[in-house]
């Protein structure tokens, strides 16, 4: 099938037209980054309004550069949750229109489950696989036998990953979001520099804890303040960011050897981070479990990677009618 995708849930408004589930034709993203920088942080009415403004745009954009007329179109999948309730009611509202005036068929995904399935973008992966999810918004282990078939094995609680980069960042004095400059300073950092705890790292569990290492940095800093951009900020980056990823590293492959499964899938914005792909990998070799990580352009938000589910489910007749409503808080 040939799919139009709309992805709204925070601040980046997505368009893609992919093919069967695998091919895509063009996946436009235009960031709000700028818009709510000054803010320090994403501010949901602005994010509404900037995707009204800008959808339109991104899907003659995704269509112009696919090369493909709205009549060619087959489907319409769309995030329906979770996310900010402005954001996806934009989306959603968009994506129902253009289904009611086409007479298309649509289905709304889970953003988690986009997440997930980016992978099968860039190529294939059997089931059964543990899938760690970090984004801003999310820190999930999950076992995945299939499209549409997971089984939550811990999450946090409190922060997600990507919260706790961003809020570090902040009370660094690092511009929003924080995530890529800590990456990008944390490079050029001592990481065993400041001993961090690993919250929850041998508790058993395949939870986690974010806030906990945030408050260590909170205080560490308070003790030490920050001098500069100097060698300090960059070993204060490193030390965090290892701690971090020391723990999203341990339990993602202690989940696997526990469920006896030797594949790894890593998604989500998170992902994108050089230490925990780096980490992740030299791990995951050591124990000769086979690791997918997509490329970062597909961890981060984009439209592209709903079409992986958004086409399994439509082409077997599964889609939602235009009651199709934003879903707030949809656990996967
Ligand atoms: O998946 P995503 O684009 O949006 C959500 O669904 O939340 O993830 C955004 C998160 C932000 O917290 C951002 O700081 C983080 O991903 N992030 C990174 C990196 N790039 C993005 N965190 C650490 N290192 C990075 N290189
Ligand atoms: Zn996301």
């Amino acid at each position: 099938m040939l799919l139009l995708t709309i992805e709204t849930s925070c601040d980046e408004t997505a368009a893609a037209v992919v093919r069967d589930g695998r091919t895509v034709l063009s996946s436009i993203v235009a960031s709000q980054v700028k818009d709510h920088a000054v803010y320090g942080g994403v501010v949901p009415e602005i994010a509404s309004r900037k995707h009204l403004e800008s959808i339109p745009v991104v899907i003659d954009e995704a269509l112009r550069t696919a090369s493909v007329s709205l009549d060619a179109i087959e489907g319409v999948a769309v995030t329906q949750g979770p996310g900010l309730a402005g954001a996806l009611l934009v989306g959603t509202a968009v994506a129902k229109a253009i289904a009611f005036a086409r007479r298309l068929p649509i289905v709304g995904v889970n953003h988690i489950e986009g997440h997930l399935s980016a992978i099968f973008l860039e190529r294939e992966v059997a089931f059964p696989f543990v899938a760690l999810a970090v984004s801003g918004g999310h820190t999930h282990l999950y076992r995945v036998d299939g499209i549409g078939r997971y089984t939550t094995l811990g999450q946090t609680r409190d922060d997600a990953a990507g919260e706790a980069f961003d809020k570090v960042a902040k009370l660094l004095g690092l511009s929003y979001p924080g995530g890529v400059e800590i990456d990008r300073l944390a490079a050029e950092g001592d990481p065993t520099r400041i001993p961090f705890p690993r919250p929850l790292l041998h508790d058993g569990s395949f939870n986690f804890s974010f806030s906990g290492l945030k408050t260590a940095v909170l205080n560490y800093v308070r003790k030490n303040p920050v001098q500069g951009d100097g060698q300090q900020l960059r070993d204060l980056c490193a030390s965090f960011q290892r701690a971090a990823c020391d723990v999203l590293v341990t339990k993602t492959l202690l989940a696997a050897e526990t469920e006896g499964i030797g594949r790894i899938v890593v998604a989500g914005g998170v992902a994108c981070n050089s230490a925990l792909r780096r980490d992740m990998a030299r791990e995951a070799a050591d124990r000769g479990i086979e690791l997918a990580i997509p490329s970062p352009s597909l961890c981060s938000d984009n439209a592209a990677m709903l079409a992986v589910p958004g086409d399994f489910y439509l082409s077997r007749g599964i889609s939602d009618g235009l009651s199709l409503d934003a879903l707030v808080n949809w656990p996967l």
